[in-house]
């Protein structure tokens, strides 16, 4: 493959949805929990960016934390990492709207820095309640933060890409943060693969699946 191939809008498919509860659901776990000031980024933070998408996604993505711009807005991935994750999905036969995206910690850490473990857990019931909710049927994990929080381990992130791994129900798969392939363009290679692995396992396991929409455009 040459450069990392990202599709047209046209290939993804709209999912179809049938949200009312969860979408219910999420909007009561928001109102619940975006004055949280259990830990000291209540302090920094502008925005408190819960998350945002499909509330019945079949895919939920998982990122590190707010940055700069998404701290502003309070939308998360809405910066360059933003933009080129929206290409991701969409190579993977996913509209933004048709997913549910949201991070591990709900709130800026001042500079971008490392979340702190003790950020970690306060955030990490909220994260869970997500997933209950949202009941995806694959979830893609950005990066070794938030792969090592969510499987409580400190493995590397080389080890744990490029297979389906199991988190309670879930079928996870874990790639490079959008972040680290803007700074390091030869890791689209492996975050193609990582992708494309993704979709076959989706098409399997849903019966219809976006593994046909194979990439036709260089970016
Ligand atoms: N990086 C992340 O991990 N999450 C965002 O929402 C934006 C950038």
């Amino acid at each position: 493959m040459q450069g990392f191939l990202f599709g047209t809008e046209e290939q993804a498919t709209p999912v179809p949805v049938d949200t009312e509860s969860s979408s219910e659901s999420l909007a009561l776990l928001y109102n619940a929990a975006k004055e949280c000031r259990k830990c000291r980024l209540a302090e920094t933070r502008l925005n408190f960016v819960f998350g945002e998408g499909n509330p019945s996604a079949d895919l939920v993505v998982i990122g590190e934390a707010p940055g700069a711009d998404e701290d502003a807005s309070g939308r998360p991935f809405v910066g360059r990492s933003g933009q080129l994750l929206d290409k991701i999905l969409l190579a993977a036969g996913f509209l933004r709207e048709d997913v549910f995206i949201c991070n591990i910690l709900k709130c800026r850490p001042p500079g971008n820095r490392n979340p702190l473990p003790g950020e970690i857990e306060c955030c990490r019931p909220l994260l869970y309640r997500q997933l209950q909710i949202v009941k995806p049927k694959i979830i893609l994990v950005l990066g070794k933060v938030a792969a090592n929080t969510l499987f409580e381990n400190s493995l590397s992130l080389g080890s744990m890409r490029g297979e389906v791994k199991k988190w309670k129900e879930y079928d996870c798969f874990i790639t490079y943060h959008p972040a680290a392939l803007l700074r390091n363009p030869n890791w689209k290679h492996g975050c193609w693969d990582d992708i494309q692995i993704m979709m076959r396992h989706y098409a399997q396991i849903s019966g219809q699946g976006n593994a046909h929409k194979m990439p036709l455009n260089d970016d």
